[in-house]
Order: structure tokens, then sequence, then C-alpha cells
């Protein structure tokens, strides 16, 4: 999602052309968002995700990038850190993939240490772009509107959008832009029958944080709707993810 505006993104502002930038997917999960990037323009890559299993795939996927050179390195290592002691890097993305760092409380000192370590490791101008969700883009979609609790629990997962500027600054980085950008994360987010639904609810670790009250007070709460002939327009109404975005892209330049 967003690979355009990112594709856009680097070319404002980075110093060098597209086929000269080098660029760090940290977390890079199946590959997805490096061969939209790839096939966007973007010549040379490195991946990185934590989890053998998903590079596994991600190899599989690009395979022919890699044969061709234009993916230099695919990597398993865990964030925050990032192992490249002599590379320096052009753009260093990491898309969705903050909110899996341990957020300590609300202390948020992994996301801290990622942010640092992605200055260490980019060139002077170098671009860090950060797609992530904030608490407003969480909140604005109908799903979170079920249950109070799970929304709660969940928010503390994510830095606010203060957290993560003073982040940046501290890093020596100047924040650019944050963009939101508006869709849904999932093809049939509207599905209003969705969240009674194991399979829906596993593609979107929000589910994760759900006690089995909070499930037995979202079922009624959709019942209650349904039974008044309300749930669709109800949906509707609590929805801003066309309107005010569902993600954010922080745009930082060192
Ligand atoms: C939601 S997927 C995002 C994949 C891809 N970046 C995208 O935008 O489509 C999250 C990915 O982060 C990876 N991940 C989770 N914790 C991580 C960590 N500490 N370091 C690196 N990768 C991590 C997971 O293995 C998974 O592949």
């Amino acid at each position: 999602m967003g690979v355009d505006v990112v594709m856009e993104t680097i070319k404002q502002y980075s110093n060098k052309r597209i086929k000269d930038v080098h660029l760090l997917d940290g977390g890079c999960g199946t590959g997805n968002y490096s061969k939209a990037l790839i096939q966007h323009g973007i010549c040379k890559i490195t991946m990185v995700d934590a989890s053998q299993g998903m590079l596994d795939k991600a190899i599989h996927k690009l395979s022919r990038y890699i044969e061709s050179g234009v993916v230099e390195d695919v990597k398993q290592s865990k964030l925050p850190e990032l192992p490249f002691p002599d590379t320096k890097l052009d753009v260093v993305l990491f898309s969705l993939v903050l909110h899996h760092l341990e957020s300590d409380n609300g202390n948020f000192k992994q996301l801290q240490s990622a942010v640092n370590n992605a200055s260490n490791v980019l060139v002077d101008n170098g671009l860090l772009l950060i797609i992530a969700q904030t608490h407003t883009d969480l909140c604005n979609n109908w799903y979170c509107k079920l249950n109070p609790n799970i929304t709660r629990n969940y928010c503390q997962r994510f830095a606010p959008e203060e957290v993560y500027e003073r982040y940046f600054k501290a890093a020596g980085l100047k924040l650019l832009q944050s963009i939101k950008i508006r869709g849904q994360l999932m093809a049939d987010h509207f599905r209003s029958d969705g969240p009674l639904d194991a399979s829906w609810r596993n593609c979107d670790s929000f589910w994760t944080v759900a006690s089995n009250d909070d499930m037995r007070a979202v079922e009624e709460k959709i019942k209650e709707l349904k039974d008044d002939n309300m749930l669709e327009q109800w949906i509707q109404d609590n929805d801003r993810t066309s309107e005010d975005g569902c993600i954010t892209l922080f745009v930082c330049k060192k």
C-alpha cells in the first residue's frame, strides 16, 4: 500500500537518481513491498526480516531479482539491530513492522534504537521512511469503535506521533513530512460480520489483544446493531479510513 507515494517521495527528496538508490527494506516480510518497489524502478535493494520463514517466501518470490543482483542481500536479522557495519544506505524503509517491537509500557526504547540505528546506516542526506499506524490512524477503523477496551490495549503497542518526532530529532533526522495514506489495509475491510470470523480476525493483530469477555461484548454489539438493521450504516458512520487515512508515512532526512 502506498508504493507510488513512497516512490514519489524518494524521487522528490533523495539527492540521488532512482537508479543509484540503495534501499533497505527492514521487516520485509514475504517481499511484496520490495517487489513492488523494484517494479517501480528501485535497482538496488537489501532485505531483512526476523523470520526465516518469511524470508524463504521472499527469496522464492524475488528469485529472478536475486539472480540479477537487484536484490543485493537477504538477511535474517531482528530489529532494532541493523547489522550493516560497512554499508551505507540511501533509504531505510520500515513498513508495518515497528509495532512488533517491544513497547515496554509506553517506553518505546526499541523503537528509539531502531530509529537511531537507521540514522547510523544512512548516508548524509539519506532518507528514513516509516509506514506505521498511529493512534489516530487506528481509531479511523470502524472495528476499533466496537469495544474501547480492545482499542485501548492495542494502542499501547503504537507510539504516538509526538514520540516519533522526538526520536527523529534525537537521532539527527529532520521530519520533512508525515503523509496520511487513505484506504484500507485489508481487501474485505468493510465486511460487517468480519469480527465474528476467526479467519478475518487473523489478518489483523488488533484482535490478538482481545479477551474472551471483549469478544463477547463485540458479538453483542454487532448483534444489537444487526437486530436494529443499523449495522451497515453504523460501519459507514464510524469508518474514517477513506477520508482521514489508515496509515502514516513519515519522511525523514539525515
Ligand atoms: C505486517 S508484516 C510487514 C511486511 C512488509 N514490510 C509489508 O509492509 O508488507 C511484519 C513483518 O515484520 C517482521 N518482524 C516482526 N518483528 C521484527 C523484528 N523485530 N525485526 C525484523 N522483522 C520483524 C515479521 O516477521 C513480518 O514479516
